[in-house]
């Protein structure tokens, strides 16, 4: 007890003795009016002779839904969504506030920022404190760029683990089951196809691919859906999986459960080595890149393939299990898989081999899944657009990707036989 007690004595001595090392300030947000002047990027048309539009800010105010997320917050829908949780109002809801706005620590405001902006300019190019005065003239490099504080916004890799922190959920922006039974939409993302939704408020031209490394739509698919995986994962790996008798539901797939019980779904490929009726993980993503493996790195697809039974065996066993297994997975492929899978690009034939596969995938393993039946859809078209960038001919895909995308635009009317004929049409074409 007594030496306990000196211990405890020494312990606060010693904290109160040695400094503690201070940690650097964080770069400070300036706020959107800071971005937003006339001669800057608030021009009402793009300028022709500029390198840069400066109409940004019109585009993002007036087109672009991270303009206006804040604004959703005092909706209807949003004061029912926080009703239901008990939240009170929605714009002061940590739980809301952390994808609906950017919210910064105190410390890491300027003057001139405000919550109200909700996802301004700073929450995708970062903080402008040490970039605002130097990014005009003197910037001149991605590398000079991102060593100023800002983000690498040009880089798929970057921009699809900043996208899809908020558009899926991570540690950091937490979207739980709870949150999406009160009346959320469930969240889907694609990189390529959000991209291009949001809408673009930069023009990739030849003066652009000077000044920056411009991606392109098969690497953003892949990126997009390598950030999905790693999310999913960590969130697995981490024990977000929920409480008491039911683990976190939203890492598990949607229409598992959430289905007509017009028989005949169930689909073996689904949960690898488990019996009827097990609820599937949200695995899509990772299915979807073992897709890309086997087309560009046979090996890593058939490790993957392992990974992922041993995945769902240890689903049979105990949650600890489950969480370990995750966390291998997910560090190997961070060590293992990710870097090879980024060497050199897929050309124009291999494109055709994992569409080939993500269709083959859909007819056999995920039947009539609403959530899985959009991924296939988006990526269909994002590949097809591929194929034919890098020089593939894709007219005749063109049909039945146009298909496949108009079969999953509504939930409520989704018709998983007008899916399933779309895709047969699409493997018919890509034979
Ligand atoms: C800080 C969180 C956050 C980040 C980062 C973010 N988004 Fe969003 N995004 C949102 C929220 C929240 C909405 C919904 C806004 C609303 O309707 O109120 C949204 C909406 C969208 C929409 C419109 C969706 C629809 O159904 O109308 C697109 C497209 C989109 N985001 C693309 C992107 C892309 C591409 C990136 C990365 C470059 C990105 N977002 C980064 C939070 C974020
Ligand atoms: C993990 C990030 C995240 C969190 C946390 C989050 N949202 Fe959202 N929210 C989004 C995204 C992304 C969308 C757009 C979905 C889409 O269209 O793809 C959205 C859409 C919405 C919409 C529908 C907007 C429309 O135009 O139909 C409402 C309402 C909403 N959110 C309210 C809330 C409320 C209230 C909270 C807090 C309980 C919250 N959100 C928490 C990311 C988030
Ligand atoms: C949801 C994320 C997001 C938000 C919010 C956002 N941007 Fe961007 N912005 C991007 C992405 C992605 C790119 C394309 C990659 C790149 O060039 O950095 C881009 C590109 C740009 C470019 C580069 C154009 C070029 O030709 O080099 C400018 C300038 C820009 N944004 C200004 C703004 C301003 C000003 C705001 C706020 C009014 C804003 N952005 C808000 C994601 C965002
Ligand atoms: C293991 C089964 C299971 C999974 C997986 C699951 N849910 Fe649920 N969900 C339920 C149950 C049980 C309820 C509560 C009972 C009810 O209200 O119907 C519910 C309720 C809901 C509700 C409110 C009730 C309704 O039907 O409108 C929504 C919305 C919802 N879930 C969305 C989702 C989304 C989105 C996902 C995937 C991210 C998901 N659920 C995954 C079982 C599941």
């Amino acid at each position: 007890m007594r030496r306990q007690f000196l211990a405890v004595c020494l312990a606060l001595l010693w904290s109160a003795l040695v400094p503690v090392a201070a940690a650097p300030a964080p770069d400070r947000n300036l706020g959107v009016a800071d971005c937003a002047g006339s001669t800057c990027h608030g021009s009402i048309r793009p300028f022709a002779d500029r390198q840069i539009r400066q109409d940004e800010y019109f585009t993002w105010q007036r087109k672009d839904a991270h303009g206006s997320a804040w604004k959703t917050l005092f909706t209807e829908r949003a004061r029912r969504i926080t009703g239901q949780l008990g939240l009170g109002a929605p714009h002061e809801a940590q739980a809301c506030l952390v994808c609906h706005a950017h919210a910064p620590p105190a410390e890491a405001r300027g003057p001139r920022f405000q919550l109200e902006d909700g996802i301004g300019c700073e929450a995708c190019h970062g903080p402008a404190e040490r970039w605002i005065a130097a990014h005009v003239n003197e910037l001149k490099t991605p590398e000079e760029r991102v060593a100023h504080g800002m983000t690498a916004t040009w880089d798929a890799k970057v921009r699809a683990g900043m996208c899809s922190g908020c558009h899926l959920g991570d540690a950091a922006h937490p979207m739980t089951h709870r949150i999406m039974a009160a009346g959320h939409p469930p969240l889907l993302f694609e990189l390529d196809t959000f991209t291009a939704l949001m809408p673009p408020h930069w023009d990739v031209d030849a003066d652009y691919r000077q000044r920056k490394p411009a991606t392109d739509t098969a690497t953003n698919w892949l990126e997009g859906q390598i950030a999905a995986t790693d999310a999913w994962l960590a969130r697995m790996e981490t024990g977000a999986l929920g409480h008491g008798l039911f683990p976190e539901l939203a890492l598990f797939d949607c229409d598992a459960c959430h289905h007509s019980m017009n028989g005949n779904r169930w689909r073996a490929d689904r949960t690898p080595g488990l019996p009827p009726g097990q609820v599937p993980l949200a695995d899509q993503p990772l299915v979807l890149v073992q897709a890309w493996a086997a087309a560009v790195n046979p090996a890593v697809a058939d490790t993957m393939a392992v990974q992922r039974e041993r995945l769902y065996q240890q689903y049979e066993t105990d949650a600890s299990r489950l969480r370990e297994q995750a966390g291998e997975l997910r560090g190997w492929l961070r060590r293992e898989a990710w870097g090879r899978l980024r060497q050199g690009s897929a050309d124009a034939g291999q494109l055709r081999q994992v569409l080939k596969r993500v269709a083959q995938n859909a007819e056999n393993a995920q039947g009539g899944d609403f959530y899985y039946a959009q991924q296939t859809a988006m990526a269909a078209q994002v590949l097809a657009a591929a194929i034919g960038e890098r020089g593939g001919s894709n007219g005749a895909l063109r049909g039945p990707t146009d298909a496949l995308y108009e079969s999953v635009k509504n939930r409520d009317r989704f018709q998983p036989e007008e899916y399933r004929k779309a895709l047969g049409r699409l493997s018919a074409a890509l034979r």
